[in-house]
């Protein structure tokens, strides 16, 4: 097929809930895409963060399909090695004691408030179930997650009635505390609000919430589902501000293009979620864990996550160096960019033409390069995207 072909089918047959660019993808390798005419790409998106060892990484290949060879889905009503092998690694990888597996970050984040309101309730009763969420946050598309995401942009009228029990608040501590009320049970957070701007949240504003929430017995929930699995340079985004949370989500790089999510906790919540008070069909699935657990063991590397921070400090270098560059946010490799004179949607567009493919954040452009991608693509990449900025 052709890519007027793919277009025409799937217009007439999907949802239009996408807003596509005139492309379509038909391979990759490593950070190398390549449409249906055989013109190739650098891929600076990673799918929005998931294909974090690039495309058709042969290992993670290799992990996935044999494991589709032997066992592609038992349900949860009985134990499997793949999924049982991904906690483990999951909670000795990042230290926290017990692991939920989902399919999505909306869905860890579900996991996550169903989690805080459980463990409020069993301790305190009825009646603490407020979670507190940041004014331009983002943390998914479920009527939940959507109602957690502090935009009102994406309140629309035509979705009401949404659920209750969200609160928001600036990234401003005084914000946070009228927001803190005897409902509340938790505040949830983005290290760097990645669909809100490319924001890293302020260290000491970090630090007073997680302080504050202490003493009230309030949890942290730390969304990572974007910041995760070394996109930051670390493990986890958290570990750059030492906090320790009582709730992490994950999802996007974890699956390595796969979708998964997980719902991490601390001991002390461990227990909070018996049997039958949350599930999901393909929760787990081994395919998936298979192809998690082979990232996973490459990303947890000291090596590996100091070469995503050199590269990150590489790009960001090049990148302040470009004519039109205002300014650059984030960290490792989650790099937003405030082109002057320029929208990130005017770039984006422009920088296909180019022959190479970045995201916007609100008015920025957003890279979210795979974390192995080399020197050589990165130079290419950045060679193209000059042109576009400069222009
Ligand atoms: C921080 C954050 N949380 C949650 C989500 C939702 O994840 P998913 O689209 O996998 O449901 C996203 C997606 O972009 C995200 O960036």
């Amino acid at each position: 097929m052709n890519f007027e072909q793919i277009k025409e089918m799937n217009n007439s047959s999907a949802m239009p809930t996408y807003g596509r660019y005139e492309l379509a993808i038909a391979s990759g390798k490593g950070a190398v895409a390549k449409d249906f005419d055989g013109r190739e790409y650098i891929d600076f998106t990673s799918g929005i963060g998931v294909n974090c060892l690039g495309y058709a990484d042969e290992g993670w290949a290799e992990a996935v399909s044999t494991q589709a060879h032997t066992l592609s889905h038992i349900s949860n009503l009985y134990y499997c090695e793949p999924t049982a092998k991904l906690t483990k690694q999951l909670t000795d990888a990042t230290g926290f004691d017990k692991a939920f597996l989902g399919n999505s970050g909306a869905e860890a984040n579900e996991c996550a408030i169903k989690l805080a309101r459980k463990y409020s309730y069993d301790k305190y009763g009825e009646g603490r179930y407020e979670i507190i969420s940041l004014n331009s946050s983002f943390h998914g598309r479920t009527m939940n997650t959507l109602t957690a995401t502090g935009q009102d942009a994406l309140h629309p009228a035509c979705f009401a009635p949404y659920p209750q029990g969200f609160v928001y608040c600036d990234k401003d501590i005084d914000s946070v505390k009228a927001a803190i009320s005897d409902k509340t049970c938790a505040v949830m957070m983005e290290m760097i609000q990645g669909e809100g701007g490319v924001i890293p949240l302020d260290k000491d504003f970090v630090s007073a919430v997680c302080a504050l929430a202490k003493e009230k017995d309030i949890l942290i929930i730390i969304d990572e589902v974007q910041t995760g699995i070394g996109r930051t340079g670390k493990l986890l985004a958290h570990e750059n501000y030492g906090i320790k949370p009582d709730i992490v989500t994950l999802a996007k790089g974890l699956g390595g293009g796969l979708p998964i999510g997980a719902c991490l906790c601390t001991a002390e919540l461990g227990t909070t979620m018996g049997a039958g008070s949350h599930g999901s069909t393909f929760g787990g699935n081994p395919i998936v864990c298979a192809g998690a657990s082979y990232v996973l063991e490459k990303v947890n590397n000291p090596d590996f996550l100091s070469t995503v921070k050199a590269n990150g400090e590489y790009i960001r270098e090049k990148l302040s160096a470009f004519k039109n560059v205002k300014s650059i946010r984030g960290m490792g490799l989650m790099i937003g960019i405030e082109v002057e004179g320029k929208t990130g949607a005017d770039v984006v567009k422009k920088a296909i033409e180019n022959g190479v493919i970045c995201l916007t954040a609100k008015t920025l452009v957003r890279l979210l390069p795979p974390l192995n991608i080399t020197k050589e693509e990165i130079d290419l990449g950045l060679e193209r995207l000059k042109t576009v900025i400069e222009e």
